[in-house]
């Protein structure tokens, strides 16, 4: 019998309930309990620091969400057990409508709208066309590369930026450090996905935000850490960037008192752009818990050291 220990936002029992579609021999347990101890697999988002060290029998730990940063940031998880996250087509999906949503509230003059409403204003501005609007989306995996097909499909001008070349239909696609620059010269609409790693820690910043088309936007579905939010702040301040549409924040809940929420051109979201669904996600941590407990290779297994 293969004992799952499960912690995280979600409900155990819609878990359990879609778990046993594809699972025969399991129970799942609380984390934190003595019977969660002792459980082969670790089901979690962002467990307590510590708690799976303790575990004498964990043979894999998988994560409830796409994002592995947390873990890493535990330095006592164990290195040598499985550690895989969740790659769910129907959060990439949910992301890139999020990302969608922001870009073309934007670009589409919605704010602008929406204050002429409260006035009862009829206030038309010229319309911004899609074609030749340039959109950058970095970090283009499984989640990026979904978005970046999306926003090409509304007639964009789409670029990526990924750590190793790639192809995408209708997408050019920038690689490395040596990629970054020609990817963010003179783009109207940038957008984080990309993995919290020390390599993209601190990544958005006044030196990037300088090379974007002045009066850009700025979307940021990734990690809050990623953004520079003084540099953010300064370049609205200066005009370089028009707005911004942030999921994730260095601090979560965004502090009562932070800048970012009365701000008139930042929209403050409470990392909601995709939620995990067991519905959708049991299938593959299924198959990485039989893959686990078979001894074998299970699919989206985390590189330590590269960080996702
Ligand atoms: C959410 O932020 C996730 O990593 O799944």
């Amino acid at each position: 019998m293969t004992v799952i220990g499960f912690y995280g936002s979600s409900k155990i029992e819609g878990w359990r309930m879609k778990l046993s579609q594809y699972l025969n021999d399991f129970t799942i347990v609380e984390l934190v309990s003595a019977e969660g101890e002792q459980a082969d697999i670790a089901l979690v988002w962002a467990p307590p620091a510590g708690q799976l060290a303790k575990m004498p029998n964990l043979r894999g730990i998988i994560m409830q969400g796409q994002g592995v940063d947390y873990m890493m940031a535990d330095k006592t998880v164990p290195r040598d057990v499985p550690l895989v996250r969740l790659v769910d087509p129907d959060m990439s999906n949910a992301l890139s409508h999020w990302a969608i949503l922001a870009a073309l509230d934007f670009w589409r003059d919605a704010p602008h709208y929406r204050a002429c409403q409260v006035s009862a204003k009829w206030q038309p501005i010229a319309q911004r066309r899609a074609s030749g609007a340039k959109v950058g989306i970095m970090g283009v995996g499984a989640i990026g590369g979904l978005m970046a097909q999306r926003f090409a499909s509304l007639g964009f001008d789409v670029r990526g930026w990924a750590r190793s070349p790639r192809q995408i239909a209708d997408v050019t696609v920038f690689a490395g450090d040596d990629g970054l620059v020609p990817f963010l010269n003179g783009l109207d609409i940038l957008v984080s996905v990309l993995p919290l790693t020390p390599a993209t820690k601190g990544i958005m910043n006044s030196d990037m935000f300088n090379q974007l088309a002045k009066g850009a936007f700025v979307i940021n579905g990734g990690r809050g850490p990623q953004l520079v939010e003084d540099d953010l702040l300064d370049a609205i301040g200066r005009g370089q960037i028009a707005g911004a549409a942030l999921d994730v924040f260095a601090t979560e809940p965004l502090p009562a008192n932070h800048p970012f929420w009365a701000h008139p051109a930042i929209t403050v979201w409470p990392h909601v752009a995709a939620q995990t669904n067991p519905n959708t996600a049991a299938q593959q941590v299924a198959a990485a818990i039989t893959a686990i407990m078979a001894g074998l290779e299970p699919e989206n297994r985390v590189d330590w050291q590269r960080g996702y």
